[in-house]
């Protein structure tokens, strides 16, 4: 594993936002995985950026979510899909037809999740997978207890998810109890994988995730067996973290190293 902290959550984003950029510098036609939440919003704020100011290309790009609220229509204010036209597609030059976010409402969840999986698959996998962690040591909404083999599927929110995720509902019994969410197994199937997490309430989780016993309880401990996984976290969020300082050391030899 790759551990790189940045003193701000600017510098984090700035840092997500290379690591996507040389992805697909090298590889025009990538596949990402996108997360949502708040996480994520100083990157696509700077994909933005490149793409205006850079001429960052995404008319081959093709994409998947993570997940997606069950019972809200593509227009919620609070889907994922709202969030994510807002703060990315409508800004850059992705083509309508290679965005994939799971389908928060349709008539058959069991079939829409195995549909997803296979399309995931039809495109060649993702190359880069984006991810937030929660306070519960989530990625994607795979809670505690999760399967670390899981695939697409519906699950049921743990009470923290959503106290946390209450602040952008106008009332807490608005947030849905469950959600579409890739599996853990689908997660580690992608090439690379980048995790980002900024402020004191990550601290404990980020700590688990890398320095914690394997275990489907934090399932974003299970990247300790990913061949290619990159944490990009801010100074807050590594203050947990028993081994910052050889982190740290690393980092700064990182130039010289052979
Ligand atoms: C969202 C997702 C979640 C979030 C996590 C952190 O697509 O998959 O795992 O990354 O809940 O959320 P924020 O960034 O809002 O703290």
């Amino acid at each position: 594993m790759e551990i790189i902290i940045q003193p701000t959550v600017e510098e984090m984003s700035k840092t997500a936002a290379r690591v996507v950029a040389r992805v697909l510098n090298t590889k025009p036609n990538a596949v990402l995985g996108l997360a949502t939440g708040s996480t994520p919003l100083g990157l696509y704020q700077e994909l933005v950026r490149m793409h205006r100011e850079d001429g960052l290309d995404f008319s081959q790009v093709t994409t998947f979510n993570l997940d997606e609220y069950v019972g809200l229509k593509k227009n919620h204010p609070q889907s994922y899909h709202y969030f994510m036209h807002e703060n990315l597609f409508k800004h850059i030059n992705i083509p309508k037809e290679n965005i994939h976010i799971p389908m928060g409402t349709t008539d058959n969840y069991a079939a829409f999740c195995q549909w997803y999986e296979q399309r995931i698959v039809q495109c060649g996998g993702i190359d880069l997978q984006v991810l937030g962690i929660g306070a519960d040591g989530h990625i994607a909404f795979n809670e505690p207890a999760s399967s670390l083999g899981s695939r697409t599927r519906i699950k049921t929110l743990a009470r923290q998810t959503i106290d946390d995720n209450a602040r952008f509902f106008s009332k807490p019994e608005e947030v849905p109890i469950y959600a579409i969410t890739m599996g853990v197994g689908t997660i580690m199937e992608a090439q690379k994988i980048i995790l980002l997490a900024n402020g004191t309430k990550k601290a404990a989780a980020v700590a688990a995730a890398i320095e914690g016993p394997v275990t489907g309880m934090i399932t974003a401990s299970a990247l300790q067996l990913h061949r290619d996984v990159m944490f990009i976290v801010d100074q807050e969020a590594a203050a947990d973290l028993k081994m910052r300082e050889y982190y740290q050391w690393i980092q700064a030899k990182m130039p010289d190293a052979p």
